[in-house]
This record gives structure tokens, C-alpha cells and sequence, in this order.
């Protein structure tokens, strides 16, 4: 089958097998039948991924759907959904619902069974904050369990499944907690200018992905229009003495403090180090948004490598930092990790 559909990258490949199950059992029966000594491929949507050849065995594209609320009480509710379901399709039902929640993670591509691969986050919500728990099956046993949030050991735009369990579980459903009550989350800078501009209007889950929406439409390319992946490489998080350093020399430098460091935006390093709106080949880096690597057309994985290779070397040599590739690549691991 061919996945040139099913990567938002657009980058040429072929499945030897490809299936997508719509129920618990079919999937077992699928793993069941499987030949064991060929690797299982999960892909949702495609749109965090890098494809460096074809995939051999078996590849799985969930088709597993359904949003329901499953339970209430005065403050909360608690929603499932399947892990087919397209992202953005949860988000909608739950704003407009008015349950608060979800409405910051507006518009993010790709399906719901992907959202806690890498624990999804935009706009200073994770999905983390609002995740009760996973559902998994066992792809040696067939067997289904359940992970809480906790156990699901999320950290930025990363989990145990993105991690030390990757290639163990296949994330077959999600459940969330919601808030009845509207208690938004708008400490992201744009979008408290917005309300602080606007004091006549309500801080609702509705406007506040209406604003997310215009924010993300207006910065990242939508994949349907412009090949790409979202963000290309993870904002690095480095020990404070060297931003420390580096704010010195470079007095407009992005951070955000953590307990572990110092987060730094690798948009505003990768646009310093002159690659914004910048072609190598077939892909090149945003106009207006240089975290986001596009493929304009035609690209092949080499491509890729060779342009994220290019950023990687320039933003070292000019701040010393390390850049780390973001998308997940298949079949192989990650490089630069
Ligand atoms: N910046 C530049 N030049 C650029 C891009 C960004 O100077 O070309 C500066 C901006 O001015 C801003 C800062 O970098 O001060 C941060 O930019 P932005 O708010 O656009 O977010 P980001 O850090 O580049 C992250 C996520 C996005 C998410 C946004 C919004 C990562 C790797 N990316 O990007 O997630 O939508 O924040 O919260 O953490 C994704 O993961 O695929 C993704 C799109």
C-alpha cells in the first residue's frame, strides 16, 4: 500500500502490509496472524512522522472510532474516545459542549490514538493536564490494559510509549477529564492579549479555540496545502548558566524557565541562524513559522535529513546547542537523539 497519504510530509513509501482495524477484536486477530518475526507499525494521521523507507510487516492505521461521555459529577466529565478518531473532530464535540479542556489543543492534526504518543501541546496546555487515562492492547499478548496518566510517564512531547515502550502497546483508546465550569487556561501571550484587549468578552472554551485557531492558521502551514510535519525539532531545554551566557550576547533570545533548565525556542535559533523561509533542495524551513520543516514537492526522506542536518550544524555553531528532531522516524530510530 502506498503511504504517500498517510505522512503529512508527503515523503514516498510503500507498507508491505497495511490494515486498519475498527474494533479490539480485529485488531487482535490481526496481531494474531502476524508473521512474528516482522515488526508492527502504528501510524494515526502520519502528520509526526518521518518516513525513511518502506515498511516492512505490519502496519496498522486504527479505525477505531466513538466519543462518548462516560460519567459526571458537579465539577468534571469524563470522556472516551477511540483512537481513529480525528483529533480535532474530540476537540470541537467537547467545546461545544462547553466542557472546558481541550480548547487550547484546538486544530493540532492527527488522530486522537496519537495524542499521548507524545503527549500532545500548544498554547500552555499538554494533553497531560486533562488525560485520566489510556487504553493500550499488548501487541505480544493481545492483551488489553489500562494506563493512568501517572503511569504513562509524560513528559514534553514524550511518554513511556514514545520512549522505553515503543513498539510495546498499541493505544487503542484515551479518556479525559474535563471541567464543567469554564476555567481557561490563557496564559499564553498572544492569547491573553487578545482578552485583555477585548474586556467585554467572555474567556469561554468557544473563543478561546476561536483564537487558537487564527493564531495557528496564521503561523503553521496546514499539511493539506504544504507538506509538513509541525515542528521539526523540540524546543531544547539547556542548563541555565548557558542561556545565561547566550542571553548576554543575544538580547532578544526566547526562553522559558524550568526546574530542569531553561527552555529556548529553536524557531527564533533557527531564524537567526538564517534559515528561515530558506530552501535546501525540494523542503525548506517555514516563512513563518522556522521550527516547521516543509516539503514544497518531491522530496524524498534523504532530503529531509539533508536540510535538518544543515539547521542542526548551524545552530550549533552559532549558540552551541543541540538540536533534536521532533517527528518520529520510521522504520528506523530517530537520529540525533
Ligand atoms: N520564533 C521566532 N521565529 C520563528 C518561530 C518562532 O523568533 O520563526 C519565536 C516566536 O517569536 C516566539 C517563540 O519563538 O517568541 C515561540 O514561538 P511559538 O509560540 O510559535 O511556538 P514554538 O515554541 O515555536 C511550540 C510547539 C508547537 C505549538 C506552539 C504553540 C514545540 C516543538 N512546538 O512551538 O507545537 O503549536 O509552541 O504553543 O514545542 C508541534 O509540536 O508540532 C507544534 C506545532
Amino acid at each position: 500500500a502506498d503511504l504517500r497519504a498517510l505522512n503529512t510530509l508527503g515523503l514516498p513509501a510503500k507498507a508491505h502490509h497495511l490494515a486498519r482495524p475498527a474494533t479490539l477484536d480485529a485488531l487482535r486477530q490481526l496481531l494474531a496472524e502476524r508473521d512474528l518475526s516482522q515488526p508492527v507499525f502504528v501510524i494515526g494521521e502520519g502528520s509526526n512522522l518521518v518516513i525513511d523507507g518502506d515498511l516492512p510487516g505490519l502496519t496498522l492505521s486504527l479505525a477505531i472510532d466513538g466519543m462518548v461521555k462516560v460519567k459526571e459529577d458537579d465539577s468534571h466529565v469524563w470522556v472516551a474516545a477511540g483512537a481513529g478518531v480525528h483529533w480535532d473532530d474530540l476537540v470541537a464535540w467537547t467545546v461545544a459542549q462547553g466542557w472546558q479542556g481541550l480548547e487550547n489543543l484546538s486544530l493540532i492534526p492527527g488522530t486522537t490514538g496519537a495524542a499521548p504518543f507524545q503527549n500532545i501541546g500548544a498554547y500552555g496546555v499538554e494533553l497531560s493536564q486533562v488525560l485520566e487515562q489510556v487504553t493500550v492492547m499488548e501487541i505480544a499478548s493481545g492483551k488489553v490494559l489500562h494506563f493512568s496518566a501517572a503511569e504513562c510517564e509524560f513528559a514534553y512531547r514524550d511518554s513511556r510509549f514514545k520512549s522505553r515502550d515503543r513498539g510495546r502497546y498499541i493505544i487503542t483508546g484515551i479518556e479525559l477529564r474535563l471541567n464543567r465550569q469554564p476555567r481557561c487556561n490563557i496564559d499564553y501571550a498572544p492569547l491573553q492579549a487578545f482578552f485583555a484587549q477585548r474586556p467585554g468578552e467572555a474567556v469561554t472554551p468557544a473563543a478561546v479555540r476561536e483564537q487558537v485557531i487564527a493564531i495557528r492558521s496564521s503561523k503553521l502551514p496546514d499539511p493539506t496545502v504544504l507538506a509538513n510535519a509541525g515542528s521539526f525539532f523540540k524546543n531544547p531545554v539547556v542548563p541555565a548558566s548557558l542561556a545565561a551566557s547566550l542571553q548576554q550576547r543575544h538580547e532578544k533570545l526566547v526562553s522559558y524557565p524550568q526546574p530542569e533548565g531553561v527552555k529556548l525556542a529553536a524557531g527564533w535559533l533557527i531564524e537567526q541562524a538564517g534559515w528561515k523561509g530558506r530552501r535546501l533542495g525540494p523542503v525548506g524551513m517555514h516563512s513563518e513559522q522556522a521550527l516547521v520543516l516543509v516539503n514544497h514537492g518531491g522530496a524524498t526522506c534523504d532530503d529531509v535529513t539533508a536540510l535538518a542536518e544543515a539547521v542542526c550544524r548551524d545552530v550549533k555553531a552559532r549558540f552551541g546547542v543541540e538540536l533534536e528532531q521532533e517527528p518520529v522516524r520510521m522504520p528506523g530510530p530517530t537520529p540525533n537523539r
